[in-house]
């Protein structure tokens, strides 16, 4: 059992949330506004819900389901309570079109991964799931075709962790692939870019990266 922090209270942190729950894991919600409306929800589901900082401090291992452009500024402010720990990030940091999708990275040349590396030296980044569609992220089975967790960061300890949390939330060993180090991190996050165009291509279908071998 691992003390999990998911950092925002969104899309993504719902079904992490659960999936990480459903694992037997011990899960704390980090929010803006933790006796907000949707905090009857959250305790239905069993989930307890805190301020950003507190629940940064009690995680063992915390996820950034934050806005890739907030996240820099939001985690850097979160130092002292992230430290020694693995952040596992699962954000986009893009400029957005009209319709919300990507139109450009927020980190040309640069990952958002990187960005966190830095702003955060005592913390273990690791990349992991940004190319997948929260409906997948802790249903990878329901795809006709295996989707790929791609995993990127410096610290190998780290990796092996967020490894065995993926394989909590149902991704087969085979389906992980560790790119290397933090920066590996800038192809999967360009990804995000290529995302409109396949919504306009195949609908609002579920839909993630893999890798074909
Ligand atoms: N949805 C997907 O399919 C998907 C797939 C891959 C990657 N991602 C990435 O995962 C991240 C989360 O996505 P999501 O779909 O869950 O987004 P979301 O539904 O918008 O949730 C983000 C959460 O972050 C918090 N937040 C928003 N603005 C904030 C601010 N200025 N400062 C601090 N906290 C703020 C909010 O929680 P509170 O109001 O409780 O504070 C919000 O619920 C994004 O970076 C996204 O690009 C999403």
């Amino acid at each position: 059992m691992t003390k999990i922090a998911i950092l925002g209270s969104g899309r993504v942190a719902r079904v992490l949330a659960g999936g990480f729950r459903d694992a037997g894991h011990e899960v704390v919600v980090g929010s803006r506004t933790p006796d907000g409306p949707a905090a009857a929800g959250w305790a239905a589901a069993g989930v307890r819900v805190t301020g950003l900082p507190e629940a940064a401090g009690l995680g063992e291992v915390a996820v950034n389901a934050l806005p890739g452009a907030v996240s820099a500024g939001v985690l850097g402010g979160l130092a002292a309570e992230l430290s020694g720990k693995v952040l596992v990030d699962v954000a986009n940091a893009v400029e957005p079109d009209a319709a919300g999708f990507a139109r450009a990275l927020r980190h040309p040349g640069g990952s958002l991964a990187e960005e966190l590396q830095r702003a955060l030296p005592g913390t273990r980044v690791v990349k992991t799931l940004n190319t997948v569609h929260d409906s997948l992220m802790a249903r990878p089975g329901s795809l006709g075709t295996p989707p790929t967790a791609f995993v990127s960061g410096n610290d190998a300890d780290a990796k092996a962790i967020v490894a065995g949390l993926l394989a909590d939330l149902g991704w087969p060993a085979g389906w992980i692939i560790d790119l290397g180090g933090v920066e590996s991190a800038r192809v999967p996050e360009a990804f995000v870019l290529m995302v409109g165009d396949l919504v306009g291509a195949l609908g609002p279908v579920p839909f993630a990266l893999s890798v074909a071998r």
